[in-house]
């Protein structure tokens, strides 16, 4: 299992969150886009992400994603996440983003069945499973969509397809162990609200 640290909340700036991730065993940074219409929040402008030495998983909880894959279509960007919710041509976004060189992905919001995902599985490269409502650092997770984990692993398996599984909100040292069947977990508060990143990282990977 893999770690993707998200810099939604942190106690530092972006420019020291992202420096400071620099420093861990993490394997990615996960960038969370907000564009106050699909969630309530809109994201800040980033300015440092040159200086990132992880590969980006960017998460575009966005209605229209189109002109945020343009704007992160980025050299240290490896992967664009859209969310299976919108009303827009799925599978052109996705065929688009694998066209620019960069992994595809879909993110299910909570209540949102994975069986959502039938229509594209030969498309993506990843799965994104949120254990939180977009759109928030530091939320509880909700553990009762952990399920979804497991059921994602038997489809994997029984189609014979190798996307990456990755999990979403609310992962501590508490609820890890829901979630260690990911391939990649996204883990913001409980890393960026600390003084010791690795400290955190490792109570996780131990
Ligand atoms: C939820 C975001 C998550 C979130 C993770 O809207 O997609 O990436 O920032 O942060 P924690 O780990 O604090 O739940
Ligand atoms: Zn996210």
């Amino acid at each position: 299992m893999k770690i993707a640290v998200s810099i939604l909340k942190s106690n530092y700036s972006e420019l020291e969150t992202i420096e400071r991730i620099n420093e861990t065993h993490a394997e990615y940074i996960h960038l969370d886009i907000m564009d106050g219409i699909f969630v309530p929040r809109t994201t800040p402008e980033f300015e440092y992400l040159q200086t990132s030495n992880k590969p980006i998983q960017v998460h575009l909880m966005v209605s229209k994603p189109l002109e945020y894959i343009n704007k992160y279509n980025l050299p240290n960007v490896e992967t664009i996440i859209i969310q299976t919710e919108i009303w827009e041509d799925i599978k052109e976004l996705l065929k688009y983003i694998k066209s620019l060189g960069k992994r595809a992905g879909l993110a299910l919001n909570p209540e949102t069945s994975i069986d959502m995902l039938k229509p594209y599985l030969n498309m993506i490269d990843d799965v994104l499973i949120l254990t939180v409502h977009p759109g928030l650092g530091g939320q509880k997770m909700l553990t009762e969509v952990t399920n979804k984990i497991e059921d994602l692993v038997e489809l994997r398996k029984a189609k014979n397809l190798d996307f990456l599984i990755t999990v979403d909100g609310g992962v501590n040292d508490g609820t890890i162990g829901l979630v260690n069947k990911t391939d990649i977990t996204v883990v913001g508060s409980f890393i960026c609200t600390s003084d010791d990143f690795n400290k955190q990282i490792e109570k996780l990977i131990k």
